[in-house]
Formats: C-alpha cells, structure tokens, sequence
C-alpha cells in the first residue's frame, strides 16, 4: 500500500511533513553528499540577519543528557550574500526552501524580507524567528509579547504573499496567546518549538559551560515540551503547527502529528546524523503502512481521548 506523504501548508504543497530545522542545517548546501536532500519536505535555513554576524564567542555548544545546550548568536552571512550567493544555488533543488529571517526591530525583518521579496528566488515560503531580543522594545523577547508579535505579523504579511509561519518560543508564560496573535495577524503557520532556556556548569571551572552563561537548550530532553506545546497550540487556533524539538524518529514525529502538528521539523538529530530527516521519513511512513493509513495527513490531531 503506497502511503500518500504530500502535504499543504499556507497554499504550498510539500512532497511530505519533513522539514529540517532552522540553525542545524546550514543554509541547505553544505551536505549534498551526506544526504538526499530531495527526499526531505523542505529545508528551513538558518535564520538570517539584514546584517551579516559573526555570532557570540565561543564555547557556545555543550553536550546535556539528552540534549545540546547551544548560544550561536545568529552567526549568518547577511540577507545580501544569502540572495548572491545562496539562491542561485537553490535553483537546482527539489526541495522546498524555507527562509528563517531574524532581527532586532520590525524594520530589520521588514527591510530582509522586502529585499528576498525584489530577489524573487526559488523560496517557498518565510519563517520568523521572534526569539530575538527586540533593541526597541527594551531587549523584550518579540515572542513573548502577543502584541509585538501581532505587530511584527501583520508587517511581514503585507509585504509577501509567499507561506508565512512565525516560529514561537516556549520560553513565555502561554505560548497559545503568542500563537493566536500570529494567526490574527495572518500568520499561514506556527512553528513550535524554538530551544527552551538551559544552563551548565564545569565545576571543576565553576564557570558556566557556554560563554554567555544561559543557553538554549535542543535535542531529546525537550521534545515532550514540544509535544505539549503543539497539542495546546493546534486545539486553540485554526492554521496548521508544525512540530519542533527533539524528534530523532519516525515514532516521534507520529508523536507530535497526533497530537496536532501537521508537520515536523527535524533539528538536533542532523548534527549526529544528517540523514537523520530521512530516517524520520521513512520510519512514519512504516508506521502508517503498519496501521493501515493511508494518507500521513490522517495523522494530524488523531490523538485518542486521555487514558
Ligand atoms: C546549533 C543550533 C542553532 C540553531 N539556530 C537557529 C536559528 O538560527 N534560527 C532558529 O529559528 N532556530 C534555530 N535553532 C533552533 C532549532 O531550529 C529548533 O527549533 C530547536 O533546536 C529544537 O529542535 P531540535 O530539538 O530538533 O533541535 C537552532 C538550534 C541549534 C541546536
């Protein structure tokens, strides 16, 4: 029985509900060799910046049990080099591009995707990173207010009529408020989860295990938050989830479909293995084939009542 993966997001049809995530990718480029990224339903480059930035000092990633603690600082090549030298290269690719824009003030998310927009490129679709300290709004994190993030939504979906998704941050008190601000604001999609706060220590230093002393923490160790966010989200708004943190297989991405994603972003697992989204793919296509379903979109939100 042939398993129907293709799925559609804000108008765009995806071969299937695999994404790679944001920062753990590359731009999408750099492992043509390792993996057959046209089997993969998109890739979400890493976020870029109007400027290029070369990221916080290091460390700035250390292994945790079940997980990477990382503080990259949004080291990217800026929106220019990205439309010279980057999208010429996705022309060739099957694969759908997703492009992660961050900024500082509505103007810099503005002004990166006002320039994407002229470039008209091979890009599918946009997803904001609002996890970014907004230097106008007194450092205050865009996701952690519902009205910078309506703000910041409605700006970016009066320049594009490309797929919009704002990826939200489990670091705020309701992340459904901050989902449903995005929806008012035109949002086609949330992604959830961008890492959740965490901190190491080297005793033997006593200094923290990354230069900045909090990271952010990624990997196995915060996929049930990630699932819970993505069931809270998906039973109070009305545009798709996609699901992020900690999934390695094909089990968990059925995890976070039933619970409400209509799609998955693979992130941490790539840094072990950069097949891993691969891996994920077949392994729920296994799984549908083992329960008689049909088609993979089936999945989304079928989870039965609480035991
Ligand atoms: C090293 C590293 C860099 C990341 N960089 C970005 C980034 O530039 N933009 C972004 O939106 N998310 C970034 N993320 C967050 C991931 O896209 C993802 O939301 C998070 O890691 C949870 O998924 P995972 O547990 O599968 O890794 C980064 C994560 C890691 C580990």
């Amino acid at each position: 029985m042939a398993v129907n993966v293709s799925i559609t997001i804000g108008g765009v049809e995806f071969s299937n509900p695999v994404f790679v995530a944001s920062g753990t990718f590359g731009y999408g480029v750099e492992t043509p060799d390792l993996v057959d990224i046209n089997r993969l339903g998109a890739i979400v480059t890493k976020s870029i910046t109007l400027q290029p930035r070369e990221g916080n000092p290091p460390p700035r990633v250390v292994e945790t049990p079940s997980g990477m603690l990382n503080s990259i600082g949004l080291a990217n090549i800026g929106v220019d080099r990205y439309i010279s030298e980057m999208l010429p290269l996705y022309e060739s690719f099957e694969t759908k591009i997703i492009t992660n824009i961050a900024g500082f003030t509505v103007s810099d998310y503005a002004n990166v995707m006002e320039k994407l927009e002229k470039a008209d490129g091979p890009i599918a679709g946009y997803e904001i990173n609002i996890s970014c300290p907004n230097v106008e709004g007194g450092k205050m994190e865009f996701a952690v207010d519902p009205e910078m993030t309506l703000t910041l939504t409605k700006e970016l979906r009066l320049r594009t009529q490309k797929m919009l998704i704002i990826k939200l941050s489990p670091n705020v008190t309701d992340i459904v408020e901050i989902a449903k601000a995005a929806e008012e604001g035109g949002a086609d999609a949330v992604s959830a989860i961008n890492t959740v706060f965490g901190m190491s220590v080297d005793t033997s230093s006593q200094q923290s295990n990354i230069a900045t002393g909090i990271g952010g923490l990624s990997g196995p160790a915060i996929r049930p938050i990630g699932i819970a966010c993505v069931h809270r989200i998906a039973s109070a708004v009305d545009i798709p989830v996609i699901g992020i943190g900690g999934i390695t297989s094909g089990s968990d991405a059925v995890e976070y479909m039933l619970a409400g994603a209509s799609a998955v972003q693979v992130g941490t697992a790539n840094f072990r293995d950069p097949a891993a989204g691969v891996t994920v793919l077949d392994g729920m296509i296994d799984y549908c084939e083992e329960y008689g379903i049909t088609a993979v979109s089936q999945l989304t939100g079928a989870l039965k009542d609480e035991p």
